[in-house]
Protein backbone atom coordinates (compact mmCIF):
# COMPACT_ATOMS: atom_id res chain seq x y z
CA UNK A 1 0.00 0.00 0.00
CA UNK A 2 1.02 3.19 -0.92
CA UNK A 3 0.10 6.91 0.35
CA UNK A 4 0.68 10.45 -1.70
CA UNK A 5 -1.15 13.45 -0.77
CA UNK A 6 -2.13 16.64 -2.67
CA UNK A 7 -2.69 20.02 -1.16
CA UNK A 8 -4.75 22.63 -2.08
CA UNK A 9 -5.54 25.63 -0.40
CA UNK A 10 -8.97 28.12 0.49
CA UNK A 11 -9.38 30.78 2.15
CA UNK A 12 -12.64 31.19 4.02
CA UNK A 13 -14.19 32.95 6.30
CA UNK A 14 -16.58 31.83 9.63
CA UNK A 15 -18.25 32.49 13.34
CA UNK A 16 -17.59 29.59 15.88
CA UNK A 17 -20.85 29.94 18.21
CA UNK A 18 -23.67 28.70 19.40
CA UNK A 19 -27.27 31.24 19.36
CA UNK A 20 -28.12 29.70 22.97
CA UNK A 21 -25.09 31.35 24.08
CA UNK A 22 -24.40 34.71 25.07
CA UNK A 23 -21.31 36.64 23.26
CA UNK A 24 -19.45 36.09 26.47
CA UNK A 25 -20.13 32.85 27.09
CA UNK A 26 -19.13 32.20 23.25
CA UNK A 27 -16.21 34.01 23.87
CA UNK A 28 -15.38 31.86 27.19
CA UNK A 29 -15.63 28.75 24.79
CA UNK A 30 -14.96 29.65 21.33
CA UNK A 31 -12.22 32.40 21.87
CA UNK A 32 -11.23 34.78 19.21
CA UNK A 33 -12.87 32.62 16.72
CA UNK A 34 -16.62 33.74 18.25
CA UNK A 35 -16.24 37.35 16.98
CA UNK A 36 -19.33 37.89 16.07
CA UNK A 37 -18.33 39.88 12.88
CA UNK A 38 -16.65 37.16 11.78
CA UNK A 39 -13.21 36.43 10.44
CA UNK A 40 -10.85 34.61 7.91
CA UNK A 41 -7.99 31.87 7.93
CA UNK A 42 -5.78 31.06 5.06
CA UNK A 43 -6.80 27.36 5.27
CA UNK A 44 -4.91 24.30 3.33
CA UNK A 45 -6.08 21.27 3.07
CA UNK A 46 -3.68 18.21 2.75
CA UNK A 47 -5.74 14.66 0.65
CA UNK A 48 -4.15 11.49 1.06
CA UNK A 49 -5.17 8.98 -1.27
CA UNK A 50 -4.14 5.08 -1.02
CA UNK A 51 -3.22 2.13 -3.06
CA UNK A 52 -1.24 0.51 -5.45
CA UNK A 53 1.54 2.03 -7.91
CA UNK A 54 0.01 1.42 -11.64
CA UNK A 55 2.51 -0.54 -13.26
CA UNK A 56 2.13 1.11 -16.07
CA UNK A 57 2.75 4.58 -15.14
CA UNK A 58 4.22 4.58 -12.07
CA UNK A 59 1.79 6.12 -10.43
CA UNK A 60 -0.60 5.54 -8.01
CA UNK A 61 -2.86 8.27 -9.23
CA UNK A 62 -2.79 10.92 -11.44
CA UNK A 63 -2.40 14.10 -9.34
CA UNK A 64 -3.91 16.39 -12.37
CA UNK A 65 -7.19 14.44 -11.72
CA UNK A 66 -7.04 14.58 -7.79
CA UNK A 67 -6.07 17.96 -7.81
CA UNK A 68 -9.22 18.83 -9.86
CA UNK A 69 -11.45 16.39 -8.64
CA UNK A 70 -11.07 18.50 -4.72
CA UNK A 71 -11.36 21.40 -6.72
CA UNK A 72 -14.78 20.09 -7.88
CA UNK A 73 -16.21 18.62 -5.09
CA UNK A 74 -14.15 20.91 -2.42
CA UNK A 75 -12.69 23.86 -3.33
CA UNK A 76 -15.02 25.75 -5.45
CA UNK A 77 -17.59 25.32 -2.63
CA UNK A 78 -15.56 27.05 0.10
CA UNK A 79 -13.13 29.26 -1.27
CA UNK A 80 -14.13 32.69 -0.57
CA UNK A 81 -17.06 31.77 1.20
CA UNK A 82 -18.93 32.42 4.76
CA UNK A 83 -19.01 28.53 6.07
CA UNK A 84 -22.06 29.78 8.65
CA UNK A 85 -24.00 31.45 5.96
CA UNK A 86 -22.91 30.10 2.37
CA UNK A 87 -21.74 26.54 2.84
CA UNK A 88 -24.71 23.82 1.74
CA UNK A 89 -22.34 20.81 3.62
CA UNK A 90 -21.89 22.58 6.43
CA UNK A 91 -25.28 23.88 7.24
CA UNK A 92 -26.45 23.28 10.98
CA UNK A 93 -23.19 22.13 11.82
CA UNK A 94 -20.50 24.76 13.97
CA UNK A 95 -18.00 25.62 11.50
CA UNK A 96 -15.10 24.45 13.53
CA UNK A 97 -12.24 22.44 11.56
CA UNK A 98 -12.82 19.54 13.05
CA UNK A 99 -16.41 19.36 11.36
CA UNK A 100 -14.93 21.41 7.98
CA UNK A 101 -12.41 17.70 8.18
CA UNK A 102 -15.67 15.74 8.59
CA UNK A 103 -17.40 17.33 5.77
CA UNK A 104 -14.59 17.37 3.27
CA UNK A 105 -14.30 13.47 3.79
CA UNK A 106 -18.14 13.16 3.10
CA UNK A 107 -18.35 15.12 -0.12
CA UNK A 108 -14.88 13.68 -1.58
CA UNK A 109 -14.99 10.18 -0.60
CA UNK A 110 -18.06 9.37 -3.23
CA UNK A 111 -16.10 10.18 -5.86
CA UNK A 112 -12.25 9.05 -4.73
CA UNK A 113 -12.86 5.53 -6.39
CA UNK A 114 -13.37 6.74 -10.05
CA UNK A 115 -9.68 7.41 -9.56
CA UNK A 116 -8.41 3.86 -8.57
CA UNK A 117 -7.80 5.06 -5.19
CA UNK A 118 -8.86 5.39 -1.52
CA UNK A 119 -9.26 8.37 0.27
CA UNK A 120 -6.97 7.78 3.17
CA UNK A 121 -7.09 11.26 5.50
CA UNK A 122 -8.42 14.92 4.92
CA UNK A 123 -6.57 16.69 7.18
CA UNK A 124 -7.37 20.86 7.21
CA UNK A 125 -4.77 23.01 8.44
CA UNK A 126 -6.52 26.34 10.05
CA UNK A 127 -3.09 28.04 11.33
CA UNK A 128 0.28 27.10 11.45
CA UNK A 129 -0.65 25.68 15.23
CA UNK A 130 -3.87 24.20 14.35
CA UNK A 131 -4.85 21.35 12.04
CA UNK A 132 -7.20 18.25 12.08
CA UNK A 133 -7.23 15.06 10.97
CA UNK A 134 -9.98 12.77 9.95
CA UNK A 135 -9.81 9.23 8.38
CA UNK A 136 -13.44 8.36 8.00
CA UNK A 137 -14.57 6.91 11.11
NI1 LIG B 1 -11.49 31.06 13.34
Amino acid sequence: MIYITRRERFNAAHRLFREDFTDAKNLEVFGKCSNPNWHGHNYELYITVKGIINKQTGFLVNLKRLSKMIRMHVIDKLDHKNINLEVEFMQGKLASTENLAVGIWHELEPFIHELDTELHCVKVVESENNHVEFYGN
